[in-house]
């Protein structure tokens, strides 16, 4: 039987970084995005302590390390369908973040998390456009669901506003250079399968396969809306450069 290859630390961390690297240039105003998602946590930790966090779509789990970092009494727990992006962050692991290797939204997900209790807080970055929208409609519902009758979610995207659509800049042109500095998604992507030891981890386990059945132009009224349906009683929007966004819905 094949085991899941392991990376060690040494190895992950260029790829992680490169990662990051990437998405600062693919993702506007990514920085300030993760700062502001950061400081919706923190706001939400006021008071009361946050015990649960779930990162879904967690990616290399940079984001997850930083939160279990500035919420020393909580656990986080990682969700990500990809092989490969889940074993970067396996080898970078933090003792208090869980990694789950599950597809949100496919038969049993929740309790592939086997969480002791109600998550306080769940956060998902540029993920919920991977997602068609019946699909997010019910990810909102089984998240309301995890976070009981109270805790909050914290979803970051490009969620345009109802027309004339606010534009984000463009991108710069189409790169041809395989310089992890300026490097596109895809190209972190085939460097990625290009190298052994992380094609390994997808020829061991792809379970989930490829994971996008989205459309990149979410629109935030229908999100603000379903997440109402969902019992979310407040839904507001925290922050907004161009189309990217940041929404805050409440359960309580
Ligand atoms: C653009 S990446 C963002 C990763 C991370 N949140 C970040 O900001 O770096 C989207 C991530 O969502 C994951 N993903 C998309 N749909 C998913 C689903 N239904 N279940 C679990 N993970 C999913 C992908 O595997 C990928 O890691």
């Amino acid at each position: 039987m094949s085991t899941t290859p392991r990376l060690s630390p040494s190895m992950a961390q260029p790829w992680v970084d490169r990662y990051e690297s990437m998405m600062q240039r693919e993702v506007p105003h990514r920085r300030e995005t993760l700062a502001e998602v950061a400081a919706r946590c923190r706001e939400l930790a006021t008071g009361s302590e946050l015990h649960s966090i779930l990162e879904l779509g967690a990616g290399p789990g940079t984001l997850a390390r930083r939160l279990a970092d500035q919420h020393p009494t909580a656990t986080v727990v990682a969700v990500d369908a990809d092989p490969v992006l889940l074993g970067l962050a396996r080898a970078l692991r933090h003792p208090r973040v869980r990694l789950v290797h599950a597809r949100i939204g496919a038969p049993e997900w929740r309790a592939r998390l086997r969480l002791e209790g109600p998550v306080d807080v769940a956060v998902a970055v540029a993920v919920v456009h991977y997602l068609s929208d019946e699909q997010a409609r019910r990810w909102y519902a089984d998240l309301a669901h995890l976070l009981a009758g109270q805790g909050s979610l914290v979803l970051a995207d490009s969620f345009v506003q109802a027309p004339p659509y606010a534009t984000s800049p463009p991108h710069a042109g189409p790169v041809t250079t395989t310089d992890p500095a300026t490097e596109t998604w895809q190209q972190w992507w085939a460097a990625a399968d290009a190298e052994a030891c992380l094609r390994a981890l997808r020829e061991v386990d792809d379970t989930f396969g490829p994971s996008c059945d989205g459309d990149e132009r979410l629109e935030a009224h229908d999100h603000r809306r379903w997440l109402h349906e969902a019992g979310f009683s407040r839904v507001k929007e925290t922050w907004r450069r161009g189309s990217h966004a940041v929404l805050l819905a409440t359960r309580r």
